[in-house]
């Protein structure tokens, strides 16, 4: 079957995680994509405040700018059921992607409740920004209809969407994800499942540590470094801020056993500045110290 005619019979999409990414996700597929979306969470508090989220970005940026009438909204906002029971999500969906956490034990479980709980036919993606594809896949029956959909925050502006074809992937499913993610109005790219952060976020964990090292060296300041990458390379954010506003140092620490084992010893070892800055507490992310804070209160002391 081509992958078009695939993508023309799926009618229901169930999204696993209500948090950040997975209630982003439900709105695009039910918006842009026209599907009927079931998603789940651990718990129906959470899963409630996932669907609140969805509400309140199409108040905010559709409803309130005359972009969709107040009618429309509920018509949309009612495609999208929750629950709290990942069969209820998945029994009648054609197409998975799962969006919990990043965590490798936890996603293998879930894909391989995917397995009994949904059809055949269904393809099951995993949004996944850093873990191995073609491990996910081995949890199940059908490996070859397991696919990464990585898809960028946030997910309404953000227009690439790595596909990840694990190992045992189909290169049908590739093309069907490719297919949906045009059809989302998005740029997809496809990629092997070869490395820690497959395309994107693997070439910008170089810059990034770069970045730290010339911290480190004392090159420059946080801020100049920031302002060189960002009107050298026509960048909106430097990688430095970029780490301090998202907590991505904290990220980058406790997943160095896993980026050593997949980007080998040189390119996953964590530097020692974001060791030493993680271990003051200067992790990042909303309301924390970064590495901004660390140059004025350590380094240029
Ligand atoms: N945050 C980003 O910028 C970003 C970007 C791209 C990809 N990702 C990836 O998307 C995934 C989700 O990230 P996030 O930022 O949305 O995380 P998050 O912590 O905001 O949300 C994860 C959600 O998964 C839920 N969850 C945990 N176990 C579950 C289970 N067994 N069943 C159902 N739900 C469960 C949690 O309760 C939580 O609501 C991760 O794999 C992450 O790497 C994140």
């Amino acid at each position: 079957m081509n992958p078009e005619e695939t993508l023309n019979k799926i009618k229901v999409v169930g999204v696993i995680g209500a948090g950040g990414m997975g209630n982003q996700i439900a709105e695009l597929m039910a918006r842009i994509g026209g599907y009927k979306v079931n998603i789940v969470d651990i718990n129906i508090e959470y899963v409630n405040k996932g669907l609140a989220a969805i509400d309140g970005r199409l108040e905010k940026f559709f409803v309130a700018k005359g972009k969709m009438s107040a009618d429309e909204k509920k018509a949309l906002t009612d495609r999208i059921k929750g629950t709290a029971k990942l069969e209820e999500a998945v029994k009648d969906a054609d197409f998975v992607i799962e969006a919990v956490i990043e965590n490798m034990a936890l996603k293998k479980d879930i894909f391989k409740k995917l397995d009994d709980f949904s059809m055949p036919h269904t393809i099951l993606a995993s949004n996944t920004s850093y873990l191995n594809i073609t491990e996910m896949a081995s949890a199940t029956k059908k490996p070859d209809k397991v696919v990464g959909m990585h898809f960028f925050n946030p997910v309404a502006m953000m227009k690439l969407v790595e596909v990840v074809k694990g190992a045992t992937t189909a290169q049908e499913t590739c093309e069907v994800v490719r297919a949906l993610s045009l059809k989302l109005g998005k740029e997809p790219v496809i990629c092997q499942d070869f490395s820690y952060g497959f395309l994107a976020n693997r070439a910008y964990r170089g810059l990034s540590t770069e970045a730290v090292q010339m911290v480190w060296e004392r090159v420059a300041s946080p801020e100049d470094i920031d302002k060189a990458l960002k009107l050298g390379y026509n960048l909106p954010m430097g990688p430095l801020e970029l780490s301090d506003m998202t907590g991505g140092w904290a990220l980058r620490a406790s997943s160095e056993e896993d980026a050593v084992r997949e980007l080998g010893s040189d390119k996953g070892r964590l530097h020692p500045l974001i060791r030493m800055m993680v271990r003051a507490g200067y992790t990042g992310g909303p309301g924390k110290k970064g590495i901004y804070d660390f140059y004025r209160d350590v380094i240029s002391k």
